[in-house]
C-alpha cells in the first residue's frame, strides 16, 4: 500500500488541509501539539473507522461534522476512502450515508461497517470487520500511535494471537478444530449406521420365512377360486328355477288378488242389497206412518169464526180492563190508607165540620179581642195606682222624718224664730202623727186595690191564653179536615168507577169451543181459545207438508226397488266369476312350498359362495400384507446395506481425519511457526545490533515469539532496560513485523512503514543509528513523526506543522 494523500475537515486541530504523500522517507515536524499525530490518526479512521478511538477525539470540538478523505494504492489500483463524522446533540457518530469508496475511478457506496470489511479485504489482512476493534494487524506492522509503541513487549497474549493471525497460523488451527467438529458429527453418525444394519441378518431371515408363506396362500388362492367358479354355475341354475317359481307365484298373487277383489264386490253387493231391503221396509213404514198422522190431523175442527188478528184485539182490550181494574183497586186502597192516617192526626176533630170550625174561630177572635182591651185596661189601673202608692210613701217617709224633727226642737221656731212651748211641740207631733196614720191608711187601701186588679189581671190573661191555645188547634186542624173531606171524595169516586169495571168482566164463549167451567176468567179463555185457532191452522198446513213427503216417499221407494233388482242381477254375476277364479287357482296348486326350496337352494350355494370368498379375501389381505412386509423387509435390508456403506465410508474418514488429518496439521503448523519464528529471530537480531552497539547485550525471540535479553550470557528482565534500549526492542520488533508481513502479505509488499515518534529517550548516537535502520528498510514509503531535527538529514521530505489561533497548517519544507 502506498499513501498518494489525505483531506482533513474539521478533524482535531485541523479546520482544513490536503497533505500529498511523496514516496520515499517523509518527516513531520512541529512543535507538541502542533497536529503531527493527528495526521496518523486521519489516516486510520480513514481506512477502519473508529476503532477503539472515541469520535470525541477526533472531530474538532468546533465543527458539527468532519470528514477524511485517503487516497491510497494497492497492487496498482487507487483507491480514495471518505468517512465522515457527525455531531448530533452530544452525540457523535459516524454518517454512514457519507461514506463511500472509489476504486479504480467506480463508486462503491457502503456503510461505516461495510467499509472496513472491503478494506481488510483488498489490504488481505486476515482479521475479523468488527466495528469497535482496529485492526491489529495494521497497529503492529504498518501504524503504532505513540503511546502504544512500547505495549508490544509487555502484551505477550495479544502479540502471539496478532503474530499467528498475520501469518495464517490461525488457518491451520482452525481446521484442526473443524475436523474435530466433523470427526464428533461423524461418531455420532457412525453409531447411528451401525445400529442401522446390526440386524441385517435377522432381516433376511423373515425376508425368507415371509417369501415362503406368501408362495403357499398364493397356491391356497388358485383352489379356491376353481372352487368358486364350480359354486357360480350352480347358483346359476338355482337362480333360473327361483326365477321360474317366483313368476308363477306372480301368476297366482294376481289371480288370488282377483278373487279377493270380486269375493269382497260380492260381499260389499250382499251387503247392499240387505240394506236396501231395510230402506224398502223404513220407507213403505215411513208412508204408514204418514196417512196415521194425516187421519188424526184431519180431525182437527175449527173453534170460532173469528181469525188471529180479531182474538189479539179482544186480548189487549181484557188486558186493558184488568190493569185499569188493579190501578183503581190500589188507588182505593192508598186512599183508605191516608184517610186512616188523617183521622189519626185530627183526633177528636175527627168527621167534624170545616164551616161550623171556621165559623168558631171567628167568635173566637172576637173574643180574645175582648179580653186582650180588658186585660189592657186593668193593667193601665195598676200602673196609675202603683204611682198614687209611690207618692203616699213618699209622703209617709216625710212625715216621719218631721216627727222625728219634732223632738228635737228647741225653744226657738227655726221658721218664725218665735218662742215655742212644750205644748206647742206636742201639738205639733199629735198633729204629724195623724197626717201619718192617714197617709199609711191611704197606702193600705191603695194596695189592696192593686191586689184586686192584679187577680182580674190574672184571670184574664189565663182566660186569653186558653183561648188562644183552642184558636191554635182549630188553625192547625183546619187544612187537614179539608185533605180528610178530598180524600173521602176521591175514595167515593174510585168506588163508583170499580163498580162499572167489575160490571164490565163478563167471560165470553163461542160455541165451538165452549167454557165449561174450565176458565175462570175471559183473558185465559180468549188466550185457549188463540191457542185451538192456532193449533187448528197448523194441523192445516201439517196436513199439506205431510202429504207432499208421503209422495217424495213413495217415490223414493220406486227407485230402491228399482235398484234392488239391478243389485239382485249383479250378485249373481258375481258369483259366477268367482266359481272360475277358484278353479284357475286349484289349476296351479302350492306354487309357495316350490318357490320356498327352490330360494332355500340357491340361498345354501350363495353361502357357500361368501364363504369362498371371504375366505379368499381374508386370504388374498394376508398374501398383500405379506407382500407389504417382503417389500419392508427388502427395504430394510437395503437401507441396512447402505448404512453399512454409509458406516464403512464414516469410518473410514474418521480415521484418516484422526489418524492422519489433524496430526499433520499440527505438525505442518509447528514447521510453519518454527520457519517464521526463525525469519523473525534473524531479522529481528538484525535490527536490534543495528540500534544497540553494545557486544554484553544480546536478543533474541523465543518460540512463543518473546523477545529476551541476555547481559553478559544471562537473561535480563526486559522490564530493567533503560528507556532508550526499551524503545529500541520495541522499534526492532516492530520492524520486524513490518518486514516479515511484508513478505507475507502481498498487498503490503515493499511498501508503507509509519512511526510516530519512534526515537524517544535515544542518545545522539543512537539517532544517527536511525539512518541505517531507514536505509535498510527499502521501503517505498516512510512517514515518520517526529521533533527531533536530527533525523532531518536521514529524509527524503519534510514537512513542517504549525498551529496558529488553535488550527494546525501544514507546510512542505524541501520541495
Ligand atoms: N477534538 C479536538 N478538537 C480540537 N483540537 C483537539 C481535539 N483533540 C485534540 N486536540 C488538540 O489538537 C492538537 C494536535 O494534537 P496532536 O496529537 O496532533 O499533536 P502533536 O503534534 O502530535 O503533539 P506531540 O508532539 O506532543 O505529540 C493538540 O493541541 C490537541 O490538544
Ligand atoms: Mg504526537
Amino acid at each position: 500500500m502506498i499513501l498518494n494523500y489525505v483531506e482533513l475537515e474539521n478533524i482535531r486541530s485541523y479546520k482544513h488541509a490536503k497533505i500529498e504523500f511523496p514516496k520515499g522517507i517523509t518527516l513531520f515536524e512541529g512543535d507538541i501539539g502542533s497536529g503531527k499525530s493527528t495526521v496518523l490518526m486521519a489516516i486510520e479512521f480513514a481506512l477502519f473507522g473508529l476503532g477503539s478511538q472515541k469520535p470525541d477525539s477526533l472531530l474538532s470540538k468546533k465543527a458539527t461534522e468532519g470528514n477524511v478523505i485517503l487516497n491510497f494504492e494497492v497492487e496498482k489500483k487507487t483507491y480514495e476512502i471518505k468517512r465522515k463524522l457527525k455531531r448530533r446533540g452530544d452525540l457523535i457518530s459516524q454518517d454512514s450515508k457519507s461514506c463511500h469508496l472509489v476504486s479504480d475511478g467506480e463508486m462503491e457506496p457502503l456503510s461505516a461497517s461495510e467499509l472496513k470489511q472491503r478494506i481488510l479485504q483488498i489490504l488481505r489482512f486476515n482479521e475479523p470487520a468488527s466495528a469497535n476493534s482496529e485492526s491489529r494487524i495494521y497497529r503492529y506492522a504498518v501504524f503504532t500511535p505513540q503511546e502504544e509503541m512500547k505495549k508490544v513487549l509487555s502484551e505477550s497474549k495479544m502479540r502471539l494471537e496478532t503474530i499467528r493471525k498475520a501469518f495464517g497460523m490461525e488457518d491451520y488451527k482452525t481446521a484442526a478444530e473443524n475436523a474435530k467438529i466433523i470427526i464428533s458429527t461423524l461418531k455420532t453418525e457412525i453409531a447411528i449406521y451401525k445400529e442401522r444394519f446390526s440386524n441385517v441378518a435377522e432381516q433376511k431371515k423373515s425376508l425368507e420365512k415371509s417369501t415362503g408363506e406368501e408362495m403357499k396362500e398364493s397356491h391356497e388362492i388358485s383352489e379356491l377360486m376353481k372352487q368358486l367358479t364350480t359354486q357360480e354355475k350352480h347358483e346359476s341354475l338355482a337362480h333360473k328355477s327361483v326365477v321360474e317359481a317366483r313368476k308363477k307365484q306372480k301368476e297366482k298373487d294376481k289371480i288370488e288378488f282377483e278373487k279377493d277383489n270380486i269375493g269382497k264386490t260380492l260381499t260389499k253387493s250382499k251387503s247392499n242389497h240387505k240394506s236396501i231391503l231395510e230402506e224398502i221396509e223404513e220407507k213403505e213404514q215411513e208412508i204408514e206412518d204418514a196417512n196415521d198422522r194425516i187421519i188424526k190431523l184431519e180431525k182437527i175442527s175449527k173453534p170460532t169464526s173469528k181469525n188471529i188478528l180479531q182474538i189479539d184485539e179482544e186480548i189487549i182490550d181484557i188486558e186493558k180492563l184488568n190493569t185499569r181494574l188493579t190501578n183503581v183497586k190500589s188507588k182505593i186502597d192508598t186512599t183508605v190508607d191516608d184517610l186512616s192516617k188523617l183521622s189519626k192526626k185530627l183526633g177528636s176533630y175527627n168527621d167534624s165540620k170545616t164551616e161550623k170550625l171556621q165559623t168558631q174561630l171567628v167568635e173566637l177572635n172576637n173574643l180574645l179581642t175582648r179580653l186582650n182591651n180588658q186585660h189592657k185596661e186593668v193593667e193601665d189601673e195598676i200602673i196609675e195606682k202603683e204611682k198614687e202608692k209611690a207618692g203616699l210613701e213618699e209622703r209617709k217617709r216625710n212625715l216621719e222624718s218631721k216627727i222625728k224633727d219634732v223632738s228635737n226642737l228647741g225653744s226657738k221656731c227655726p221658721i218664725c224664730e218665735n218662742t215655742l212651748t212644750a205644748e206647742h211641740i206636742k201639738n205639733l207631733e199629735i198633729e204629724r202623727r195623724e197626717k201619718l196614720q192617714e197617709t199609711i191608711d191611704s197606702i193600705k187601701k191603695i194596695q189592696n186595690e192593686i191586689g184586686e186588679k192584679s187577680n182580674k189581671k190574672g184571670n184574664l190573661r189565663k182566660q186569653i191564653l186558653d183561648k188562644e191555645s183552642v184558636r191554635s188547634k182549630i188553625e192547625s186542624v183546619l187544612p187537614i179536615l179539608q185533605q180528610q173531606e178530598e180524600k173521602n171524595e176521591q175514595l167515593r169516586q174510585s168506588q163508583l168507577e170499580l163498580r162499572g169495571l167489575d160490571a164490565k168482566k163478563v167471560i165470553p164463549e163461542e160455541k165451538s169451543f165452549p167454557n165449561n167451567g174450565k176458565f175462570n176468567n175471559s183473558l185465559a179463555y180468549m188466550k185457549a181459545l188463540r191457542d185451538a185457532l192456532l193449533e187448528f191452522v197448523n194441523a192445516k198446513n201439517r196436513i199439506e207438508y205431510e202429504k207432499n213427503t208421503k209422495v217424495k216417499t213413495e217415490d223414493q221407494l220406486k227407485k230402491i226397488k228399482e235398484k234392488n233388482e239391478l243389485l239382485v242381477q249383479e250378485i249373481s254375476v258375481l258369483e259366477g266369476k268367482l266359481n272360475d277364479v277358484s278353479k284357475s287357482l286349484s289349476d296351479i296348486g302350492n306354487i309357495d312350498d316350490v318357490l320356498r326350496k327352490s330360494e332355500k337352494d340357491e340361498e345354501n350355494i350363495r353361502d357357500k359362495i361368501e364363504a369362498l370368498k371371504e375366505d379368499l379375501s381374508a386370504r388374498k389381505e394376508r398374501t398383500k400384507n405379506l407382500k407389504d412386509e417382503i417389500e419392508r423387509i427388502r427395504k430394510e435390508i437395503s437401507n441396512s446395506e447402505k448404512a453399512q456403506e454409509k458406516y464403512e465410508k464414516f469410518s473410514n474418514c474418521n480415521d484418516w481425519l484422526k489418524e492422519f488429518f489433524i496430526p499433520t496439521l499440527e505438525q505442518v503448523e509447528k514447521q510453519v511457526l518454527r520457519s517464521i519464528q526463525h525469519s523473525f529471530n534473524s531479522i529481528y537480531q538484525n535490527w536490534f545490533s543495528v540500534l544497540i552497539d553494545d557486544p554484553t547485550k544480546q536478543s533474541r525471540i523465543d518460540e512463543d515469539f518473546t523477545p529476551l535479553v541476555e547481559q553478559d550470557g544471562y537473561e535480563q528482565n526486559i522490564e530493567y532496560l533503560s528507556g532508550g534500549e526499551k524503545t529500541s526492542i520495541a522499534l526492532s520488533y516492530r520492524l520486524t513485523l513490518n518486514s516479515m508481513i511484508r513478505q507475507e502479505t502481498e498487498s503490503l509488499k515493499s511498501n508503507l512503514l509509519i512511526l510516530d515518534e519512534p526515537t524517544d529517550g535515544f542518545s545522539k548516537t543512537q539517532l544517527s543509528k536511525v539512518r541505517t535502520v531507514l536505509q535498510q528498510l527499502q521501503s517505498q514509503q516512510i512517514i515518520l513523526v517526529s521533533h527531533e531535527k536530527e533525523l532531518e538529514t536521514y529524509v527524503d521530505n519534510i514537512f513542517y506543522i504549525s498551529k496558529d489561533g488553535g488550527n494546525s497548517h501544514v507546510f512542505r519544507k524541501n520541495a
